[in-house]
């Protein structure tokens, strides 16, 4: 794994460059990207599925050097918004590779999509059909998202195949088949499949392999009603992470074996032709690429040692919202021993803004010291904040052993510029 090792000399590095170093340099709190390894996650996913359309889900970390990457690595996109689809534009991404998906289209996010002509519009709600319909001019191809009534057994909150969720139109109800009816009938519409997406941070394959059984048995039923044979399955990503040391990696080729070995039983039991099959990670490419540094700013030994740092929930807002954890390294300088437990707090003004609770770090931790806190790089910078008007942190990638900025940190200016009362 990347980014996670730190040295007796209390030196981490991401390729060749020591992150202290890094943090000196370009100050804390700082969020880096070896966009080496997220390159080479880009490559692993098209391998394993070498049929298959890989799309980014860009939520998970979006700036235009990461668009350009994925452009440059052949990958689609997965945008949920006219901000993102206007990131994706500014690098003149392939509009045929991009996909829009959300609940809550707002007039706004389809229009730009419908100028940019991107590839496909997934469809989440019956409304949609109709606002969709009346602004297409000549036609666009959609799909219409599922909810399969598949439980990934992840955290209620990032929780997408069940039925009673916001996403989708649940397959058990016949919504999804009316949906499908729906979507049928209006004719600047074109229906070329079905989209799935059951979670985020699911480790269980059997729960991708059932939503995919599922999807194509709907297909299965569209082809009897209606005559039609959908081109293309998207069964959306989800796939999980090692969040902390000893955590078990996703089983990347093991997937790639049971989904198409699911897809051709499945077609082959109800004579289908196989659709091309579109999967949809975001946190599996750049998760563990990222790695957050913070400064102490002050250790207090009350009824435990708290540690509190110069960043927390404002760039890191998922222990509050997910109960995620994460591991701790200090950094910069040889880890003495023993180590007694800390919680490491941030500095906004709420007592959940916890990075990590009791945690072993070296016993003599000072204001001034480096840490480390590795797999930040998905759903950290996209959820940042502007929580106390403390700014975003930069992000930095280091590729070929060369850091380069991609996005700077936010001043007070930058703060201070949409405040025009
Ligand atoms: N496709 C669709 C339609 C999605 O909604 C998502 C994520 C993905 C793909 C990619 O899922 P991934 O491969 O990254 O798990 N903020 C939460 C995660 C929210 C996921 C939202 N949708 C977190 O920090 O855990």
């Amino acid at each position: 794994p990347t980014g996670t090792t730190v040295d007796a000399h209390g030196d981490l590095r991401v390729g060749d460059l020591r992150v202290a170093e890094l943090a000196n340099r370009f100050g804390t709190p700082l969020q880096l990207l070896d966009t080496t390894d997220v390159r080479r996650r880009c490559r692993a996913y098209r391998a394993a599925l070498p049929h298959a359309e890989v799309a980014y889900a860009s939520k998970a970390f979006l700036c235009r050097a990461m668009a350009r990457l994925v452009a440059d690595e052949g990958l689609s996109l997965d945008v949920c918004s006219a901000g993102e689809l206007a990131v994706a534009r500014s690098v003149g991404f392939p509009a045929e590779r991009i996909l829009l998906h959300g609940n809550a289209k707002t007039p706004e996010d389809l229009k730009a999509a419908l100028a940019l002509h991107v590839g496909r519009i997934v469809i989440d709600s019956l409304d949609e059909i109709d606002q969709l319909g009346a602004l297409v001019r000549d036609r666009q191809r959609v799909l219409v998202r599922v909810a399969p009534g598949v439980d990934g057994q992840t955290h209620a909150s990032i929780t997408t195949g069940t039925d009673d969720q916001k996403f989708g139109f649940p397959l058990s109800t016949g919504a999804a088949a009316e949906a499908v009816r729906r979507v049928l009938a209006e004719p600047s519409l074109g229906l070329v499949g079905l989209h799935g997406h059951i979670g985020s941070q699911i480790r269980k394959v059997a729960s991708f392999e059932e939503a995919t059984r599922r999807l194509i048995g709907l297909m299965a039923r569209i082809r009897d009603e209606h005559g039609v044979e959908l081109p293309e399955l998207n069964i959306g990503g989800g796939h999980a992470v090692p969040q902390l040391p000893g955590d078990e990696e996703f089983d990347l080729a093991g997937f790639a074996n049971r989904i198409e070995v699911a897809v051709h039983d499945e077609c082959h039991r109800h004579g289908l032709r196989v659709p091309r099959l579109t999967i949809e990670p975001g946190r599996a490419l750049v998760a563990t690429a990222g790695v957050t540094v913070y400064r102490v700013t002050a250790v207090k030994n009350t009824t435990r040692r708290w540690v509190a740092v110069d960043g927390g929930m404002s760039d890191n807002p998922r222990p509050a919202l997910y109960g995620a954890q994460y591991a701790v390294r200090l950094i910069g300088r040889p880890h003495t021993f023993p180590t007694q437990p800390a919680t490491v707090v941030g500095r906004h003004c709420e007592s959940g803004d916890v990075l990590a609770r009791e945690v072993p770090l070296p016993h003599d931790l000072r204001a001034g010291d480096l840490l480390a806190v590795p797999c930040t790089g998905a759903y950290h910078h996209s959820l940042a904040s502007n929580y106390n008007m403390v700014g975003r942190p930069p992000v930095l990638a280091v590729e070929g052993g060369v850091a380069r900025l991609l996005v700077r940190r936010e001043t007070e200016e930058d703060l201070l510029r949409r405040d025009v009362g």
